[in-house]
């Protein structure tokens, strides 16, 4: 059989991975997908001339591997979404297939994206979109098939994992933990991306159209990231038995799928509670399975080159790799989220304090399941004496407890932002 011939766009981390992956198990990846796999064309923005291409032919423009009438599929790895966009355009004119990690572009454009691949009949690949080398999208359209998804949770930014891992492990500071994963290269190359939960919001909107025909859109994904959180309130988390992990968590709920990506108390009993450093996983509860559990490298040369090279057997295959997507259904808005909350309430240390909060919350219908109130953490500041008052509550929908806290947030008492850290059990009810 004629082999299946790539144009390779882009010759970063990842796309330097792919050709070593596909140089190194040439042979078993020959034999799995019934013909060769070949890099025969190559584009970067800059020339890498310690990589053996193979005998590729080389260039800086990437229009000249779209048009090359040799290359059957483009691979794109070059980040970013205008000159992706661009990329993917050229290949709908030239019918060429289109393999991508790029989840920036598809959480944006996705939908149209597909359509009109679908459309014209091209085919587009983006296993590498999400948790890097964990198989996700294709356990979700193929092994899952045929359940029906109940819920998600994931920690599918590696950085935001290591960072807690690191303040929970070595009670560092946020910023100081955020500076070594930039310097080990896990960072987007805006760390916002990352710490602020856009990255995740990007793949957990990818995940949940997959899984839930919810329209394939990142600005329905309610986004908060891990740049408030304290080691304080990890520790917290902690003696009450959970741990803190930023999840993106989809879920089919009475009135519609919630889409949040936010820190989390979690059980330390999970499995997932203990995926610590840079790793990814993803809980998927089905009807058929129960939970099942995805767990690997979410980021790196090999592990991301492994996905798209999966997307890559499966078109030597002739394997469709376009998924359908339907979005007909309702995304709950957030505010009618239910869920249980972890609450640090920063109040002058006096008579009455705790009572004027019970009050509010039970105002608002909202049971409180356990409150802590340290001697040792009294701080004294400004002349004032004040402490952190930690309260778990039962569940509750999120408009109550919006309502609740900013009467909170109003107490003479409460001397600065009260943190809220949303708690979820990922039980087999929840
Ligand atoms: N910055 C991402 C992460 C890389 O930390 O998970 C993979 O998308």
């Amino acid at each position: 059989m004629e082999p299946l011939r790539i144009g390779l766009c882009g010759l970063g981390t990842v796309g330097r991975g792919v050709v070593e992956l596909l140089d190194r198990n040439r042979d078993l990846i020959t034999r799995r997908a019934g013909r060769e796999l070949r890099i025969v064309r190559v584009a970067s923005r800059t020339a890498r001339p310690e990589v053996d291409l193979g005998g590729a032919e080389f260039g800086t423009d990437v229009a000249a591997v779209v048009n090359d009438p040799r290359v059957d599929v483009v691979v794109e790895l070059m980040g970013g979404t205008d000159a992706a966009r661009r990329l993917f355009d050229a290949c709908l004119g030239a019918r060429k297939h289109f393999v991508t990690g790029n989840k920036a572009l598809l959480a944006g454009q996705g939908a149209h994206l597909l359509e009109q691949a679908r459309a014209v009949g091209i085919a587009v690949g983006f296993e590498a979109a999400v948790a890097g080398g964990v198989p996700i999208i294709k356990a979700l359209r193929e092994g899952l098939a045929g359940n029906a998804v109940e819920w998600i949770a994931g920690i599918i930014n590696g950085t935001s994992n290591f960072i807690l891992t690191a303040m929970s492990r070595e009670r560092r500071s946020f910023a100081d933990a955020l500076a070594e994963a930039q310097a080990r290269g896990y960072a987007e190359a805006d760390p916002t991306f990352d710490v602020e939960g856009i990255d995740a919001a990007h793949k957990l909107a990818i995940l949940s159209a997959l899984a839930f025909d919810v329209r394939l859109d990142a600005s329905a994904v309610f986004t908060e990231g891990i740049s408030r959180v304290t080691a304080e309130d990890i520790e917290y988390a902690r003696a009450l038995g959970y741990r803190v992990k930023h999840l993106g968590i989809a879920r089919r709920s009475t009135g519609g799928i919630e889409m949040r990506v936010h820190p989390t108390l979690v059980p330390e009993s999970r499995l997932i509670a203990n995926v610590d450093g840079v790793m990814n996983a993803v809980v998927v509860h089905s009807d058929a399975v129960g939970s099942s559990l995805y767990y690997g490298a979410g980021a790196g040369a090999l592990p991301s080159a492994s996905a798209v090279l999966a997307d890559l057997i499966d078109l030597a295959r002739g394997n469709i790799v376009t998924p359908r997507l339907h979005g007909g259904q309702r995304v709950l808005p957030m505010s009618a989220v239910e869920t249980a909350y972890y609450l640090r309430i920063p109040a002058v240390d006096q008579p009455g304090v705790l009572a004027k909060v019970a009050q509010i919350l039970s105002f608002a219908g909202i049971s409180i399941e356990a409150v802590i109130q340290r001697e040792q953490a009294i701080r004294k500041e400004a002349g004032r004496q004040w402490v952190p008052v930690i309260i778990l509550t039962h569940r509750v929908i999120e408009a109550a407890m919006d309502r609740a806290l900013a009467a909170i947030q109003t107490l003479p008492e409460v001397v600065d932002t009260v943190m809220r850290i949303r708690v979820e059990p990922l039980d087999d009810h929840a």
